[in-house]
């Protein structure tokens, strides 16, 4: 798969390359481009924003330097799926990511300021994806938890079957997972159950079912 993240804030996403999950698909399952809107930007000193029609404070990511940024990079508008990262997107969930790691690329657009101008989001994504409603100042962070998310569902990404029993998997119908414990087995007084440390597997299976909690 490949990802293609624009953004104002390329090294946001440098530290990833050298933790898993990504460092353990990148250059194997996921190929991972990062690109600067204000590198390819059709205005002078390096411009990509301006003030928003109608009044108003901030500045607007404009439409031009997007497209150019296409321009540059696809020689037009790309064939795979754009995913704009703005709160007023799609919430994000898991079968949101399930969906788009089945994708063979996506294009990840994030702003920073007031946000998109309007025509971005109309003419030149597919998507546009919110990871919560609340406001971050920009849209790395965003696409930092989609990459992640995404990244940690392609094969390899994970030691064998850890990605496949957790919160939200088919595995738990859609649940939140048991809780966990390792050592010690007593710290102040606050034990493990009893059962965990018992060696019988089904009866650990039962316990942890049961405490597999539904969202519903
Ligand atoms: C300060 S925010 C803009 C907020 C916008 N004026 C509004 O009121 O919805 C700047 C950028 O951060 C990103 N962003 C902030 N919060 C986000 C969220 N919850 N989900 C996805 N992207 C977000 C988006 O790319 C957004 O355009």
């Amino acid at each position: 798969m490949r990802l293609d993240v624009f953004t104002l804030v390329p090294d946001a996403f440098a530290w990833i390359r050298e933790r898993r999950p990504i460092a353990a698909v990148l250059d194997r399952e996921l190929e991972l481009r990062v690109f600067n809107y204000r590198d390819t930007t059709p205005l002078t000193a390096r411009q990509v924003d301006d003030e928003p029609y109608g009044g108003g404070p901030g500045m607007v990511l404009r439409v031009d330097v997007v497209a150019a940024a296409f321009d540059a990079v696809y020689g037009g508008m790309p064939e795979q799926r754009v995913v704009a990262l703005t709160p007023s997107g799609r919430q994000l969930d898991q079968a949101l990511v399930e969906e788009f790691a089945r994708e063979p690329a996506l294009t990840l657009l994030s702003a920073r300021f007031e946000g998109f101008d309007q025509r971005i989001l109309d003419h030149l994504c597919s998507d546009a994806v919110s990871i919560g409603p609340y406001v971050l100042s920009g849209g790395e962070i965003p696409a930092l938890a989609l990459v992640d998310a995404v990244a940690r569902r392609l094969p390899g990404a994970l030691s064998e079957g850890s990605g496949e029993v957790e919160s939200f998997s088919e595995a738990l119908e859609g649940g939140l997972e048991y809780p966990h414990y390792t050592r010690p087995a007593d710290f102040r007084g606050w034990k493990v159950p009893e059962i965990l440390l018992s060696g019988d597997h089904g009866r650990i299976e039962t316990w942890r079912r049961e405490r597999v909690r539904s969202l519903a």
